[in-house]
Formats: structure tokens, C-alpha cells, sequence
């Protein structure tokens, strides 16, 4: 095999778990321009809304086909309680929002709003519930208000406040980082509460609601241990096809950052290092999923239990002259890069992690979507094409990616494999993603294709001149999706050359 070529081996015809739409999940927090600027500008805005949310932004998101939000927090959620986010605008009281620049949050974006937002967008409400300063009745009190039907309290005072009926909430989340800003809780304190907690979410009529529980920061096995030992048996076979019980999920977070906490990196100013520091974080991904899973096969064989990754992404220094409580970042073809790496350890966990949500959709962190705060200019990251480019992964069946002959690079340490890959099947077509890791040199890959016949290919890739190339307003497009007109037919089924530093998928139809 020449030096500059691998091989991606793919048995078409051997179908794994299923990849989870939900695992293109998103998130929005109060906090610096996500929400406020960001999803909402309110009635009396100039840029076009419907009842206050940006019409580009919700049609950006529909062309991801986005499955579910994630809301209010983080931080947030743990500070929030949702009675101030209901009724008249003008009577809601504010607060402060002390982790996210000691603002005054106004709460003119509460409940309604959200559940508003996320029928525009056709997407899922994941609901974040506050257990660090709320308590179980206001838990309670709020998912009835969400979903019930009938003329409980609840859902009467939702019809005064203008909503007749129910929404669904299929995604509740019980707390947030509980180890740190969700109340500095010890995990055998935070077991006892998310089964308390996670008791008076209760189901309501036709809504059935799948609650996930705190989990942990990185490595923290010991943190995803406890929650795990905290159920009753899971190991019944008779109770194998059934979720858990009194939470059904465990969430893990966990950011990519090149420097320490004090210092992460700059987002746009990096070295070649830098550059595979960073991916070398990305694929470290892969290793806690694995960890972590390993941890709760131990106590629930069957996989009764969900992992839900609902934070994760690049956490970059903000960008000079920003506030640093709002986590204003740019968004290069590195971080797109780092998506595609976390989407292939994603599918091939799919056995075990039903959800994932980016950290955050609009104007934070690793976002999707930036919009300038003069013109209100709306643009489309790096990060954003990728999810675009995947849309055919969700909801299809994993296929394992067996890659002989990739090239490595010593990193932090490890060997950081220069190729990244995954690939699934849904019916008569197949979808294969491909990451070209290496800074500088092409890769020629031959994906040798059993199984089934394939009759048609197409190829689309992501790269740029430059690996700190990003979009802006005035070059919204430096980094888009072109033709991949590298896919040549090949004896074992085709050979694709990948640009340096690229990211691509073909898509397969099949006899
Ligand atoms: O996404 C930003 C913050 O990161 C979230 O609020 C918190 O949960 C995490 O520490």
C-alpha cells in the first residue's frame, strides 16, 4: 500500500446499533448572547422574527434538522425558577445572572417562549430542572405545567397565562453539574436526590418524559459509578428491554480546550501543535465513552441505561475586547474538525449514548451560528456545515469502520491517529464520514465495500486554505461544503483523496 494511502474495510450488509437523531442535539443557555440576541430579540426587533425569534436562525436550524433543544442551562438551570418565566413580559421579576457576567436577566424568554421556539424549530424541548437551589414541588408543579391536560393547578394556570393545551416534554434533565455549579454536591448526596427528584417528574397524560440525571465532568468514573450502583438491579433479563428507573440517562460533559482552564487557547490564533492538540482532546472523546461505558456495563448489562454527552464541543478564550462572563468565540475549520471527530466515537458508541448536545447553538462556545451584534448579520460556522453534512446519519444503523495503514502522530503523549472515520446505512443508502487529520499532506482512502452492491456515490468536502480559516459577515462562506470530485471507482469499491486538513462524506446508494 503506497505511503499516503489507507484503507476503510466496511461491511455494508452488517448493520450495528442505531445512531440517535438526538445525538445532534443542541443547547441553549441563558447566558451572553445565546438566547437574548441570539434565538430571541424580541417583538419590537428590526431583523425578522416570528413573536420575537429570528426567522433565520430558526430556518438555519430546520435545514439541520434539528431534534432537540436543550434549555436553560448549565449554570443557569440552577439558579432558575420557572414561575418568574411566566405571565405578562412586563410584571416577570428579574434576577441576577451571577455565572454568566452578573447580569440582569429580565426573563422575558421563559417557558412559553422556549416551548414557542421549539415548535418553530420542529425540535424536542430537553428541559434542564434545577436542583441546586430549587425544590421538588417547583420541579413538579413545572412539568405538570408543561404537559398536563386536564384542569389540575398547573395546567390551569398555563391556560390563564394563554397556552390551552399540553406541550410534550420528552427530555428532562435533573440538574446540571451537580459536582460544581449545580450545588458542590458529593455524588452519594446527588444519587439520593436525582431518585427524588426524578420520582415527581412525573408522566402526565400522554407525556412520557426520559429524565437524565447529573453525571460526570471528564474521567470521573467514580461520579458515573455511584449514580450507577444507586438503581435497583438492572440485571433482571426479564427487565431488559425496559428503561431504568426512577431516571432513565446519566449525562457527561466534556469540553476541548488546548491550555489550562486559565488560559484555553485562542480560537483563531493557534499553532500546527495546536492544531493537533486539539484533535488529539477531540478523539479523547472515544476513551471516556468507552470508560464511562464500561463502568455502567458493570451494573446494567442489558444497556438499559442512557449516556447523555449534553455538553460538549471547544471551550476557546473569549474573543478579545468581549465580555468574558458571555463566551463569545470564533469558530475555524479546527473546530468543525473536532465535531466530525466526536460524531464517528459518538456512532460507534450508539449501543450507549442516545444523546449529545453541542455546547451551545447561537453565539457560544463551539456554536453553530454567530450573529453580529451591529448588523445582525447571521452566519454559518465551519461547526455548523458539519452537522449539515451529517443529517443522513440520523436515525440510520452504524456500520463498523475497520481503517488499516492510517499514519500517527505523538500528541500530548498518544498517538493520534491521522484518519477518522464512521459510516452508517438507512434502507438503500449508506453514508460514510471521513476526517483528514493531517495539517499539510492529502491521504488517498480506499474504502473496500462488502457486503452490498453499490450503484452511485457522491462525495462532499469541507477544508480550507487555512487551518484558521472562518466565516464572518463579510465572508460567510470561506469555509462551505463543496463537490468532492476525488471518488474514483476502485477494484475493492472506490478510492477517495482527501484533501490536508478536510473533513468529507460519500454517500452510497445500494443495489
Ligand atoms: O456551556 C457553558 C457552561 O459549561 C455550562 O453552563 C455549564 O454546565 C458548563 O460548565
Amino acid at each position: 500500500m503506497p505511503q499516503d494511502q489507507s484503507t476503510a474495510i466496511i461491511d455494508l450488509d452488517v448493520p450495528g446499533p442505531r445512531i440517535s437523531r438526538h445525538v445532534y442535539g443542541h443547547f441553549a443557555e441563558h447566558l451572553g448572547r445565546c438566547i437574548y440576541d441570539g434565538f430571541y430579540v424580541g417583538e419590537d426587533a428590526d431583523v425578522p422574527h416570528v413573536r420575537g425569534i429570528r426567522t433565520d436562525v430558526v430556518e438555519a436550524l430546520r435545514a439541520l434538522q434539528i431534534p432537540n433543544l436543550r434549555w436553560p442551562g448549565g449554570c443557569f438551570a440552577d439558579d432558575y425558577h420557572w414561575r418568574d418565566g411566566i405571565g405578562p413580559r412586563d410584571q416577570r421579576p428579574r434576577m441576577v445572572n451571577s455565572h454568566w457576567g452578573d447580569v440582569v436577566e429580565d426573563n422575558s424568554f421563559g417557558t412559553h417562549e422556549f416551548m414557542d421556539l421549539c415548535e418553530l424549530l420542529g425540535a424536542d424541548a430537553y428541559i434542564s430542572g434545577n436542583v441546586g437551589s430549587g425544590s421538588v414541588a417547583e420541579m413538579s408543579e413545572w412539568i405538570e405545567y408543561l404537559t398536563r391536560a386536564d384542569d389540575s393547578p398547573m395546567a390551569a394556570l398555563r391556560r390563564e397565562n394563554g397556552r390551552d393545551e399540553p406541550w410534550k416534554v420528552p427530555f428532562f434533565g435533573i440538574g446540571n453539574e451537580a459536582w460544581g455549579c449545580g450545588g458542590n454536591l458529593r455524588v452519594e448526596q446527588f444519587a439520593s436526590l436525582a431518585r427524588q427528584y426524578s420520582t415527581y417528574v412525573r408522566n402526565h397524560g400522554e407525556n412520557t418524559t426520559y429524565r437524565i440525571a447529573a453525571g460526570a465532568s471528564d474521567a470521573d468514573l467514580h461520579w458515573t459509578e455511584v449514580l450507577m450502583r444507586s438503581f435497583d438491579a438492572l440485571d433482571d433479563p426479564a427487565d431488559a428491554d425496559k428503561p431504568g428507573d426512577p431516571f432513565q440517562a446519566i449525562s457527561l460533559h466534556y469540553y476541548t480546550m488546548t491550555g489550562p482552564w486559565q488560559d484555553k487557547g485562542s480560537a483563531t490564533e493557534f499553532s500546527e501543535d495546536e492544531w493537533y492538540l486539539a484533535l488529539q482532546r477531540a478523539a479523547f472523546m472515544e476513551r471516556l465513552l468507552t470508560r464511562h461505558g464500561q463502568v455502567m456495563d458493570r451494573y446494567d448489562p442489558h444497556r438499559r441505561i442512557g449516556l447523555v454527552v449534553d455538553e460538549w464541543g471547544t471551550w476557546w478564550n473569549v474573543e478579545p475586547g468581549t465580555n468574558p462572563g458571555f463566551l463569545y468565540q470564533q469558530n475555524t475549520l479546527r473546530d468543525a474538525l473536532v465535531a466530525s471527530v466526536h460524531f464517528d466515537a459518538f456512532h460507534r458508541h450508539a449501543d450507549r449514548v442516545v444523546m449529545t448536545n453541542i455546547a451551545q447553538t447561537v453565539n457560544v462556545l463551539q456554536a453553530m451560528l454567530l450573529t453580529d451584534p451591529e448588523t445582525g448579520a447571521l452566519v454559518r460556522t465551519p461547526s455548523y456545515h458539519v452537522f449539515a453534512m451529517n443529517t443522513p446519519h440520523h436515525d440510520a444503523d452504524s456500520l463498523a469502520v475497520h481503517l488499516q495503514g492510517v499514519p500517527t502522530r505523538t500528541t500530548d503523549g498518544a498517538e493520534l491517529p491521522l484518519v477518522s472515520a464512521s459510516a452508517s446505512v438507512s434502507g438503500d443508502r449508506a453514508h460514510v464520514s471521513l476526517t483528514n487529520l493531517d495539517a499539510e499532506a492529502e491521504r488517498t482512502i480506499v474504502l473496500d465495500l462488502r457486503g452490498r452492491e453499490v450503484t452511485g456515490h457522491e462525495g462532499r468536502v469541507l477544508t480550507a486554505p487555512e487551518l484558521a480559516t472562518h466565516n464572518s459577515p463579510d465572508a460567510p462562506d470561506a469555509v462551505a461544503p463543496v463537490a468532492l470530485e476525488s471518488v474514483r471507482p476502485h477494484e475493492r469499491g472506490l478510492e477517495v483523496t482527501l484533501p490536508a486538513h478536510s473533513y468529507a462524506t460519500v454517500s452510497l446508494t445500494l443495489a
